[in-house]
């Protein structure tokens, strides 16, 4: 079969020479960069680059209406309704974390519970076992069905009159699958409760609608999205932003300040403090338009048949097996165990083969463990991979078989 990416050539890695035939099945852990997005931030560290909300001559000011311009596209992109909702912060981690001290430190007690799912990265899952840790509220864990989807059935068991949050992903990042998290969001909205949406492995399909979902927090990472690290963004619903507090202060953030006492900027500003690094502002604009242009349909549309392809050719080999039912796999990613072989051997003999995938526990070892293993191998698709990466794939890991079984 034959599927070929026609994005492949915007993407400059797979011509570097210290990469000779790079096939890269990483994307999950970050998506490679393409050219219209290096580009943007090489033209804005060049020859546009100043602080940005602070100098009153033209470059600054030039700089802050880009910074404002990308929280407007951004807002667009969630669906969320004012641009007044979008903080931006260094990532996804951040993000929670600034809910957690922001926030939900401000509400939690000893009585309190938070609900999570059993498939959480550990950035949706540290901050809220320290705050529980912390003052004595308990954490309560969902678990998945035997699709590897959260089963709402069992988290609305876990649901009481203490039930502060629930934060889960919309796709976990070792089984990928879609949670149906407008019907958890509705469902807590209902009761009085905190949502807070780890977006960071679902934002690369776009189509989010936050007002739609009716999610109270949304968090995602501007390298998921075919841009830089560095920035992320945290979508705060209206009404709850000005509850909440920063929880880091400094320069920026104030709009009066004595010795004694600060009074702080209402909007996302106030979390902001320091400089905002623009130049990854920059480029997740540019990666915004670059998917923009080419369309959310037409990626998805590729990659669902990219991956059905991945998910055919990947059941033929019966020495691999999916950590969770296959069948209705995820649209992009695939987690799996070889047959007697570690899963760091696995991803070391792909990669002297030039085949880049991941393997260990992703950030996720209580869903490793959950699941009766201590890690996995994951491969995952971006704009740029092709039947030939999903071939020699296949070759790569009967080799690897082959050449590593014990008898
Ligand atoms: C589901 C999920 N949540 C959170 C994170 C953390 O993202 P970041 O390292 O960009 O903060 C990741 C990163 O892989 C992830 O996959």
């Amino acid at each position: 079969m034959s599927i070929v990416s026609p994005w492949k050539q915007d993407f400059p890695v797979f011509n570097a020479d210290a990469y000779p035939n790079l096939c890269y099945l990483d994307s999950a852990a970050t998506c490679l960069t393409p050219k219209r997005v290096a580009d943007a931030m090489y033209n804005y560290q060049c020859y546009s680059h100043a602080n940005s909300h602070k100098g009153l001559y033209y470059l600054s000011a030039n700089v802050t209406e880009k910074v404002e311009y990308a929280r407007t596209r951004i807002a667009e992109f969630l669906g969320a309704s004012s641009l007044n909702e979008i903080v931006f912060t260094s990532g996804t981690t951040e993000s929670l974390n600034l809910v957690a001290y922001s926030y939900i430190e401000t509400k939690i007690t000893s009585k309190s519970n938070i609900i999570i799912s059993a498939a959480e990265h550990h950035a949706n899952l540290l901050p809220w076992q320290r705050l529980c840790q912390q003052y004595g509220a308990s954490l309560r864990v969902a678990p998945l069905n035997d699709h590897g989807i959260i089963d709402f059935s069992q988290l609305v068991t876990l649901i009481d009159s203490d039930t502060l949050l629930i934060a889960i992903s919309q796709s976990a990042n070792v089984i990928g699958k879609f949670n149906p998290i407008k019907q958890i969001c509705q469902y807590a909205r209902q009761n009085n409760i905190i949502t807070v949406i780890d977006g960071a492995q679902a934002v690369s399909h776009g189509n989010i609608n936050v007002d739609d979902l009716e999610c109270d927090f949304y968090a995602f990472s501007g390298h998921k999205l075919y841009g830089p690290t560095g920035c992320g963004v945290l979508y705060c619903r209206m009404g709850l932003i000005e509850q909440m507090r920063p929880y880091q202060v400094g320069g920026g953030i104030i709009d009066n300040v004595s010795y004694q006492s600060s009074h702080y900027l209402t909007g996302p500003l106030k979390f902001e403090s320091g400089s905002h690094n623009v130049v990854s502002i920059i480029g997740l604009l540019a990666a915004l338009d670059y998917l923009n242009d080419i369309s959310w349909q037409a990626i998805n549309a590729y990659l669902e048949r990219l991956s059905g392809y991945m998910q055919k050719r990947l059941a033929e080999l019966n020495f691999i097996h999916p950590i969770v039912r296959s069948g209705d796999s995820a649209p992009y990613l695939y987690s799996f165990q070889m047959n007697k072989v570690h899963c760091h051997d696995v991803a070391s003999m792909l990669d002297i083969e030039g085949i880049a995938v991941r393997a260990g526990h992703h950030c996720a070892q209580p869903l490793h463990k959950t699941l009766g293993i201590n890690a996995s191998v994951r491969v995952s698709l971006g704009l740029y991979n092709d039947h030939t990466d999903i071939d020699r794939l296949i070759t790569g890991l009967t080799n690897t078989y082959q050449l590593l079984k014990i008898e």
